[in-house]
C-alpha cells in the first residue's frame, strides 16, 4: 500500500483503504477500482491524499497505533459529546466514553514500538472531530513514550478528545475565518478553554485534571499563553502534552488559513519554540519518537532518485528504509554502506 496525493490519482487505481466520514459513514470501500467519478468525489472531499494498492508497494504494511474500530468509535463518541451540548448530560454515555478511552490507552501501550503514522486521510468538513481524536491519541502516544502511568494516560486521552469543546460556543465563521481575527474576535476565541472546562465540570463528572487540562491547553511553557499566562511549573504535564499534540496535528492538517505543513517542518517549528511555547522534555520525546517520513510515502533522494518509504527506525527518523522506484532495490539509510552519503531531500505529498 502507498500514499498518493489526490493530484496523482488515475483511473483504474485500486483503493487501499476504506474512506469514511467522521460519523463512520462509508464513502468508498476498500479495493474500489477508481473511476473518473470516484476521483472527482475524492477531490471534492478535500482529502489531501489517499492510500492505494499496487504491485510495487504490495509488501508495504502500514501499522497503526489505534485499531480502526477503536478509532471509529472514538470519532462517533467525540462527535456525540460535541453535538449534544444543549441536552442534559448522560452518564451512561460517559461510561461508553471512558471505556473507549481505556481501549485507546491499551492500543497505545500495546503498540509502543509502532511509529505514529501521520498521513491520516480525513475528510475536510469534519475537521474538528478528526482533530480532537488525533490530539487525544497523539497525547496518549507522547505520554506513553514519556512513561506516564495508565491513569495519567487516560486523563491525557480524555482531555485531548475534549480540549476544544469550548469552540462549540464560538461562531463557526470565527473558527474557520481564512483571515486574521480582529482584537474583539481574538478575545472571544481565546475564551474557549475556559468555556470548555466549565461546560465539562457543569455537565459531566470527569476527573478534575481533565477539566484542568482543557482549561490549560493554550498555556505556554514560558507563561506567554492564555487564558491565565501560567508557566510550565504551574500547569499539568498532560496540559503541556495536549498543547504540543494540538499544534502538531493542526499544522500537519489542511486548514482554511493554511495548507498542511510537512511533518518535518512542524517538528522544526516545535523545536524552534522549545522552552518558550513548548516543554523541552516533550519536544525531545516528539523529535525522537514521531516519524518525519511516513511509511508508504514517496521521497526524493539527494542523488535525484525517487523511492518509497517502507520502514522507520526508532530514533533515526531522518533515515528510514526505502525502496527505489527505478529498480525496486531496498536501501536502509541507517545501515547500508551504499547509502552513507545519501539524504532525503523531499517528501512527495
Ligand atoms: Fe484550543
Amino acid at each position: 500500500m502507498r500514499y498518493l496525493p489526490v493530484s496523482q490519482l488515475k483511473e483504474g487505481m485500486i483503493l487501499g483503504q476504506e474512506l469514511q466520514d467522521a460519523s463512520g459513514r462509508m464513502l468508498l470501500e476498500k479495493h474500489t477500482r477508481l473511476s473518473k467519478e470516484n476521483i472527482s468525489y475524492i477531490s471534492f472531499l478535500e482529502v489531501s491524499g489517499i492510500y492505494i494498492e499496487d504491485d510495487f508497494s504490495k509488501d508495504v504494511e502500514i501499522k497503526e497505533v489505534i485499531q480502526p474500530e477503536v478509532k471509529k468509535v472514538s470519532l462517533h463518541l467525540v462527535s456525540e459529546i460535541f453535538g449534544q451540548l444543549t441536552d442534559e448530560s448522560d452518564m451512561a454515555e460517559t461510561k461508553d466514553f471512558q471505556e473507549n478511552v481505556q481501549n485507546v490507552v491499551s492500543n497505545v501501550l500495546d503498540n509502543r514500538d509502532v511509529v505514529y503514522n501521520l498521513m491520516e486521510v480525513r475528510t475536510y468538513d469534519n475537521y474538528t472531530y478528526f482533530h480532537s481524536v488525533n490530539v487525544g491519541v497523539l497525547s496518549g502516544v507522547i505520554g506513553a513514550k514519556m512513561g506516564l502511568v495508565e491513569e495519567e494516560l487516560q486523563k491525557a486521552v480524555t482531555a485531548g478528545f475534549l480540549h476544544d469543546i469550548g469552540k462549540v460556543f464560538v461562531a463557526p465563521e470565527l473558527i474557520n475565518a481564512p483571515r486574521r481575527l480582529n482584537e474583539e474576535e481574538r478575545i472571544r476565541m481565546m475564551d474557549h478553554p475556559r468555556e470548555g472546562s466549565s461546560f465539562l465540570s457543569d455537565n459531566y463528572r470527569f476527573h478534575p485534571d481533565v477539566t484542568k487540562a482543557v482549561y490549560e491547553h493554550h498555556e505556554w511553557y514560558d507563561g506567554g499563553g492564555y487564558p491565565c499566562r501560567k508557566n510550565g511549573r504551574e500547569t499539568l504535564l498532560i496540559s503541556r502534552i495536549i498543547k504540543a499534540a494540538d499544534v502538531y496535528d493542526a499544522m500537519t492538517s489542511k486548514r482554511p488559513y493554511h495548507d498542511a505543513y510537512l511533518p518535518s517542518e512542524v517538528l522544526e517549528y516545535i523545536m524552534g519554540r522549545s522552552g518558550m511555547e513548548f516543554d523541552p522534555e516533550i519536544v525531545k520525546t516528539m523529535v525522537q519518537e514521531l516519524c518525519v517520513y511516513p511509511v508508504g510515502c514517496e521521497v526524493e533522494l539527494s542523488n535525484g532518485e525517487k523511492a518509497l518509504v517502507i520502514e522507520n527506525h526508532k530514533g533515526y527518523s531522518l533515515r528510514p528504509t526505502v525502496k527505489l522506484m527505478s529498480n525496486g532495490r531496498e536501501l536502509d539509510l541507517t545501515a547500508d554502506r551504499n547509502a552513507w552519503n545519501l539524504t532525503i531531500v523531499k517528501l512527495m505529498v
